[in-house]
């Protein structure tokens, strides 16, 4: 019988599964596709990759990020508070001078160094605040044109509040009319408390008028007044729209007393609404009003995760008005995670992880097409490492990025060697 053609094998994989046990087998692609997964394949491929053991995952998942400012940093001045809200006045002067070129030219630059290290899925925020609509005209385009190789979903967001200005409301359905994946919204930042409970009923009519998902910047604010999410809960659970919505920061779901705290949790359960914590820009942006204690500014996410809710993990920001800091990197995000929410026991830990892949998968909605499964479109990453654990403990290397069947990236680990005269040091 003639044997199938395929056109990459990975040898010696140790594959890693959501429940976080591993098989060691041999995996076999073929027209983008994985064909077989199997102990020992007895096949041949014209690209086969000895993987020597190393722990092979499905990629990672970036839920939260702004690649409409990302790589902006410092310009046109650094944010020295380092507050959410001197970020938005930078932002809005940086804004000014946004070009389609300059958005594109940023994002496809961010993209590329996201999937050199894993990452091949994306929900990039857009500011639609702006009169132009050049973000998200921006961002949509690139979209198209990375897509041989990069799934990206463009969130409608109006950074400056849907009621903030005269023209954002009808900006917000433009958005969508031009092809925005989903609705976003600040409800904390509109003028007034009842404009942010205005501002979700009408990013749920607006979903369920255009059939897009829903993702609310929702309470970033240390403020333990700011209550939205319980309104985005209410819409959810009338809509039946679960699933499809998301409630990205909710920081001050870390600051509610736990009287409230606990009843939400409990209202929570009636929903399936997805949560995306963002660790890395909330420790820093957050707490920065409080003198000590200082709060961490962090939504509850152990608590969250503890009781079956679906958390995924965002970076947020690169190099922009906000962190002048990062690289895409999702392990440097889970590893924040761990620390800031204290989850560092060895299962919460593993689900650390699953919040960087597979939770990540589920809050884009993208479930169904993600996976290391026979049939599932071969999207894979080879981490320098032998388990979940140790790829967040050490920030592992992402030695190949397999996208669409594709080796698209390869990175070599660092090798350190020893040239100290161990005389000299033991002395
Ligand atoms: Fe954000």
């Amino acid at each position: 019988m003639a044997q199938p053609s395929n056109d990459l094998l990975l040898r010696r994989c140790r594959l890693l599964h959501p429940t976080a046990s591993i098989t060691d087998v041999d995996i076999a692609i073929a027209d983008g596709r994985i064909v077989a997964i199997a102990p020992q394949l007895d096949c041949t491929a014209p690209l086969e990759l000895d993987i020597q053991g190393q722990l092979v995952s499905p990629p990672f998942v970036e839920s939260h990020v702004h690649l409409d400012s990302a790589l902006t940093a410092g310009e046109p001045r650094w944010n020295q508070s380092g507050t959410l809200f001197e970020g938005i006045e930078i932002w809005r002067d940086r804004k000014q001078t946004l070009t389609l070129d300059d958005v594109k030219e940023r994002a496809i630059a961010t993209l590329k160094q996201q999937a050199m290290q894993g990452v091949l899925f994306v929900r990039s925020h857009a500011d639609v605040s702006e009169k132009n609509l050049i973000a998200l005209q921006g961002l949509l385009e690139v979209r198209e044109q990375v897509k041989d190789w990069m799934t990206l979903q463009v969130v409608a967001f109006p950074q400056d509040g849907l009621y903030g200005g005269p023209q954002n409301a009808e900006l917000m359905e433009e958005a969508l009319k031009l092809g925005a994946d989903a609705v976003g919204g600040i409800p904390h930042y509109e003028l007034t408390r009842e404009d942010g409970v205005r501002s979700v009923h009408r990013i749920f009519e607006l979903a369920e008028k255009y059939d897009r998902l829903i993702d609310v910047h929702c309470d970033e604010i240390d403020d333990d007044q700011s209550r939205f999410l319980e309104v985005v809960m209410a819409c959810a659970i009338r809509s039946g729209m679960g699933t499809e919505v998301t409630a990205s920061h909710t920081t001050a779901f870390g600051s509610y007393n736990n009287a409230y705290a606990f009843k939400l949790l409990g209202l929570l359960q009636r929903t399936q609404v997805n949560f995306v914590s963002n660790p890395l820009i909330n420790i820093t942006l957050q707490g920065r009003t409080d003198t000590y204690p200082k709060r961490r500014g962090v939504t509850r996410v152990k608590e969250l995760w503890q009781q079956g809710q679906n958390v995924s993990l965002g970076h947020d920001c690169i190099q922009d008005p906000w962190y002048s800091l990062g690289t895409g990197n999702m392990l440097d995000v889970a590893t924040m995670a761990v620390h800031v929410c204290q989850m560092t026991g060895m299962s919460e830990m593993n689900a650390c992880y699953n919040m960087v892949t597979w939770n990540g998968a589920k809050t884009l909605q993208i479930d169904d097409c993600y996976g290391i499964e026979v049939g599932k479109p071969a999207n894979l990453i080879v981490l320098d490492a032998i388990d979940p654990y140790d790829a967040i403990r050490r920030r592992a290397t992402v030695r190949y990025v397999i996208s669409r069947g594709k080796l698209i990236a390869q990175t070599d680990s660092p090798t350190s060697h020893w040239k100290a005269d161990t005389s000299v040091v033991t002395g």
